[in-house]
């Protein structure tokens, strides 16, 4: 079993397998005949050896006429060709003699192709594989399907996954069919952390994911470099330009995601308090433990005045019944009209300008977008122009906004992409990675995949959240290395205790 591996993985040898289904009739009827012949020739054998030789043949094919007969099983006609290479001949030769010995050990028949039949073989290895009828009229040889899909040539070291898709090659040039929802004592959940240099491929490799996945998962993805724009117009997806100017769409962060949690038991108001919180923390680092504890009573006022309170079913709310950032902006003012303090100016100042000044394009305003399509890509490239806590503050408000969508329906699979994920990660408020540690944990159970990305881990390493950072790395059952070096290079050996040897990992 998985000779095909071994021979690749020693000799560098290219493989091309043919496989031609046969007419169940016309095969049982051409065995019955080599049953006959087989038979009366073993008689009158005047060698023991070629009366054994017969028998085996009678018995080979009686046992493939039962198989087809009892079980349905379908035979066909397999022909596989091997082109050896080497620099010299007499590796080429040391090459061949170790295919030969290899293939023969499983008592299969190995033929050169020689002469005029030479140009046929070389097309037949091609990548661009034409089915070389000369030749497999002469080499090809019965095999019933369920010798070839049990694993007879397949079976080999590398990722074969059941209803995966073509995901890469390994180092001996085995290919790696990936199945991202597969589990086992060892794959535990989708998750999956893309790591590597800028332009190594890491969005490249999981657009190619995406492409496979859309017809089984329902996709979103947080773009913030405009990279995938191409990909949603080409897969019909929905491109959701969030990035803050005029013209953009809007995901008001005063409106309660219907989100519960399990292991807190927390209802969604809470919860959402602790992601206001969270949010406000990232956009104005200043703010005191007083001047919190002041906007959040400021909060708590502003709900009850919109009607928002723990007896109310927030999933029946419409988005024009939460209140905007405006509508906590003239709350504040008219709190500090009638009982004056220097923390309502304090934040009053602070919120101006993405309540009613130059940013509150980006998010005063009621949530304007619906999740309809199988694939969504928030395009956040606009908030390059706005400064780094706007830019954190919107991937987090986004990652929030599409962990209610993936933990809505737990038969559903959901994947949710985060490109750039540094973005999303400040040392000095260790709860947006520990937020997205904590979705990425509870993904499995609602059926969900969380894929991150990003140059470099040490932002995820930073002593102060590393905490979270190690957490969420380990968590994730695929881990995908790019080109690196320097720092980042010995960060990923060091964290993920990688050695020079080759080993079973994931990927
Ligand atoms: N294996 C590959 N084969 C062909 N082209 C590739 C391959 N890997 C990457 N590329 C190309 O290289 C370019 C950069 O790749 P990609 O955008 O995936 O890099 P990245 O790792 O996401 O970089 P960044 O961190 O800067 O976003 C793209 O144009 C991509 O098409
Ligand atoms: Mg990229």
């Amino acid at each position: 079993m998985g000779w095909l591996a071994k021979l690749i993985e020693n000799t560098g040898s290219i493989f091309s397998i043919n496989i031609e289904p046969t007419d169940n009739t016309e095969m049982i009827e051409n065995l019955d005949a080599r049953v006959r012949d087989a038979t009366s020739l073993s008689k009158i054998a005047k060698n023991e050896s070629i009366k054994q030789m017969r028998e085996a043949e009678v018995k080979e094919a009686s046992d493939i006429i039962g198989r087809m007969i009892n079980n349905n099983e379908v035979v066909s006609y397999l022909t596989i060709y091997i082109c050896v290479s080497a620099q010299e001949e007499k590796e080429l030769n040391a090459k061949c003699e170790e295919v030969k010995r290899e293939v023969q050990k499983l008592k299969l028949k190995i033929r050169p192709v020689t002469n005029f039949l030479l140009t046929s073989g070389f097309k037949a290895v091609a990548p661009f594989f034409t089915i070389q009828e000369d030749l497999t009229e002469y080499f090809k040889r019965n095999i019933l399907t369920s010798s070839f899909t049990g694993g007879f040539l397949f079976n080999t070291n590398t990722f074969i996954d059941n209803r995966g898709f073509y995901f890469a090659i390994n180092q001996n040039g085995g290919i790696i069919i990936f199945n991202i929802w597969k589990k086992d004592y060892d794959r535990t959940n989708s998750n999956m952390v893309v790591v590597g240099s800028s332009g190594s491929g890491k969005s490249l490799s999981v657009k190619h994911l995406i492409y496979n996945e859309l017809p089984n998962s329902k996709i979103l993805i947080i773009d913030s470099e405009d990279e995938y724009t191409y990909l949603g117009k080409n897969l019909k997806g929905k491109i959701i330009n969030c990035g803050g100017t005029q013209t953009e769409h809007i995901l008001n962060p005063l409106q309660i995601r219907v989100n519960k949690d399990d292991e807190d038991d927390l209802n969604a108001i809470a919860l959402h308090f602790q992601f206001l919180h969270t949010f406000f923390e990232i956009l104005f680092p200043s703010l005191t433990d007083i001047e919190f504890s002041l906007l959040d009573l400021v909060l708590e006022d502003l709900y009850t005045k919109f009607g928002i309170t723990q007896s109310v079913d927030i999933s029946k709310l419409k988005n024009t019944d939460f209140p905007k950032l405006e509508d906590l902006y003239y709350l504040l003012e008219d709190k500090n009209e009638i009982d004056y303090k220097e923390e309502y100016v304090k934040l009053l100042s602070l919120l101006r300008p993405i309540a009613i000044g130059q940013a509150s394009t980006i998010w005063n305003g009621y949530t304007d977008i619906t999740i309809d399509t199988r694939l969504t890509i928030f395009n956040t490239k606009n908030m390059q122009e706005f400064q780094t806590q706007y830019k954190r503050a919107q991937y987090y408000n986004i990652m929030s906004y599409a962990w209610e969508i993936l933990s809505k329906n737990r038969d559903e699979r959901d994947i949710l992409i985060a490109d750039e994920c540094h973005i999303l990660v400040d040392p000095n408020i260790p709860q947006t990675l520990e937020y997205l540690r904590n979705i990425s944990k509870r993904a499995r159970k609602f059926n969900a995949s969380i894929i991150v990305i990003t140059q470099s881990i040490e932002d995820f390493l930073n002593e102060k959240i590393k905490l979270y950072g190690q957490s969420l790395l380990a968590n994730s059952t695929y881990k995908l290395f790019f080109k690196m070096d320097g720092q980042d290079l010995r960060d990923v050996v060091k964290t993920f205790g990688l050695t020079r040897k080759r080993g079973k990992s994931n990927i």
